[in-house]
């Protein structure tokens, strides 16, 4: 055992003098602080897995420097717009480094003017776990609602009549579409969706359709710092004296450790009378109707991330395994190969009414409206609701208005001490780590 403690002492002056004869005066002083990451070694299989994740961990905690390509020239710190941090972790951090942000790490979404925050949306951080199959979900439910959508033309044009088709895909109604024999097709009742049929998971609104292209527009919002899949390689697009500033591979390290995040789970109390508690909650949370838009769970058909390569007719495919890649807690799989994900949420839009209506429409999405926020993980997740306004979970529910409204009025009838076992319920469904 001394031996080979003395063995590897010995190495390591070795190895620390040779550092210290071969560096180069870049070496010590102000370093940039990103550890790159080569999108051909991932394709080649150089980086295994774990080693990916780690990869894309750390790049998610890196506090970015000005050698690193942090902020534009002369870019002051702004809130309203941004640069305004210099790691993810600085905002999602809580309990977890990829989860959730206090209010000081609110943001202050799409801004009309960055010189007046009332022109802006305020927005309170979430969390990534369990993230990989809230995307893959949204890529089934697309194509499921496209396959239906084709399905009407052809049979409106074989029929040479109208076809009128329901849009359900996994449960979830995004109202009907009907296809004309003339090959066009009338979508003024598709309800939740925008017309194209694209599910967009991602942030409040659901304007986004990857973990990867929140991703790449987080680096360059937050902190100016630009990927080369953003605007080309060897472009300094922000006049900053550094280029590449995030390669291919830094940003597939960073999705795919985002994507196989844990997978919140239902903790239930020891106590057996706190557990009958949530037990009661749960049921109580169903008779509520609250299980309309927040869908206990839902079933991927296919548990796997797909990580498609932005270098178009180059690159590689990666495909990662929710169901044994995944940190764990992970997703289980199913006898028949697919995955329930009990996500609490349906990935739809709703109109939310009056009170939790915001003051600006954004990317066309309109100022009450907001997609159903996965409940998982809900109980680690204080503040809540879009802006963080609700620093209890009964407050988050008896904001609840518009398409919510008759649940709302059906957990307020609750007596008080029901009204409390939703709330413990809620609070069972948490973000935990191994
Ligand atoms: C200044 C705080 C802040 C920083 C820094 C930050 N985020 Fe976020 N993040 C947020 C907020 C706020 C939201 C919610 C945005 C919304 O709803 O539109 C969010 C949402 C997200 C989402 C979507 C989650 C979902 O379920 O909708 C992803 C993915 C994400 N951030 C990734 C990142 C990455 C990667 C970085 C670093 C490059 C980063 N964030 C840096 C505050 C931050
Ligand atoms: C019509 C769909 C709908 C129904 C029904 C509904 N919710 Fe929601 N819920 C949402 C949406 C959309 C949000 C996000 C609102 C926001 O951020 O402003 C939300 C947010 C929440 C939040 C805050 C979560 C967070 O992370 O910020 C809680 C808690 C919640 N709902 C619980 C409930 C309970 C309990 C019920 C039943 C009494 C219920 N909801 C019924 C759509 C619904």
């Amino acid at each position: 055992m001394l031996h080979r403690y003395i063995k590897c002492c010995i190495l390591m002056l070795f190895l620390g003098g040779w550092a210290a004869a071969f560096s180069s005066p870049q070496d010590f002083g102000d370093r940039p602080q990103a550890r790159h990451v080569s999108q051909e070694d991932i394709e080649a299989g150089k980086i295994p897995v774990p080693e990916l994740l780690k990869a894309g961990e750390k790049l998610f905690s890196t506090e970015f420097n000005r050698l690193d390509g942090l902020n534009p020239r002369n870019g002051n710190f702004n809130r309203i717009i941004g640069p305004d941090t210099q790691s993810c972790a600085d905002c999602h951090f809580r309990p977890f480094v990829g989860a959730a942000g206090p209010n000081i790490a609110n943001v202050f979404a799409a801004p009309l003017d960055d010189t007046r925050l009332d022109t802006s949306n305020p927005r309170n951080t979430n969390h990534m776990f369990g993230s990989g199959a809230v995307e893959s979900l949204g890529i089934e439910m697309t194509q499921e609602l496209l396959a239906l959508e084709r399905q009407a033309k052809a049979e409106a044009k074989t029929s040479g009549k109208d076809v009128t088709v329901a849009l359900t895909t996994k449960g979830v109604n995004f109202g009907s579409l009907t296809a004309h024999a003339d090959g066009s097709t009338d979508k003024v009742k598709v309800v939740g969706v925008d017309l194209n049929l694209v599910i967009k998971p991602f942030s409040r609104k659901g304007i986004v359709r990857t973990i990867r292209q929140f991703s790449i527009n987080a680096n360059n919002l937050h902190f100016g710092m630009q990927a080369v899949e953003l605007i080309g390689d060897f472009i300094d697009g922000d006049d900053d004296g550094v280029v590449n500033e995030l390669t291919v591979g830094d940003i597939t390290a960073e999705t795919a450790w985002q994507a196989l995040l844990p997978t919140p789970v239902q903790v239930m109390p020891a106590d057996p009378k706190q557990a009958e508690l949530v037990r009661r909650g749960e049921a109580l949370f169903a008779q509520a109707a609250c299980t309309t838009c927040h869908i206990p769970t839902l079933t991927l058909k296919r548990p796997v991330f797909r990580l498609p390569n932005p270098r178009v007719n180059t690159g590689k495919e990666l495909t990662l395994d929710l169901t044994t890649q995944a940190k764990e807690p992970r997703l289980a799989r199913n006898a028949d190969g697919t995955a329930t994900v009990a996500l609490y949420a349906d990935l739809k839009r709703h109109e939310m009414g009056p009170e939790l209506a915001e003051a600006n429409v954004q990317t066309g999405v309109a100022p009450s409206v907001f997609i159903t926020v996965p409940l998982w993980g809900v109980g680690s997740t204080a503040p809540w609701l879009h802006d963080g306004r609700a620093t209890t979970l009964h407050d988050a529910i008896v904001l609840h208005g518009g398409e919510a409204e008759l649940s709302r009025k059906a957990y307020q009838a609750f007596s008080d001490r029901d009204q409390r076992a939703v709330v413990e319920f809620l609070k069972s469904l948490q973000l935990v780590q191994k």
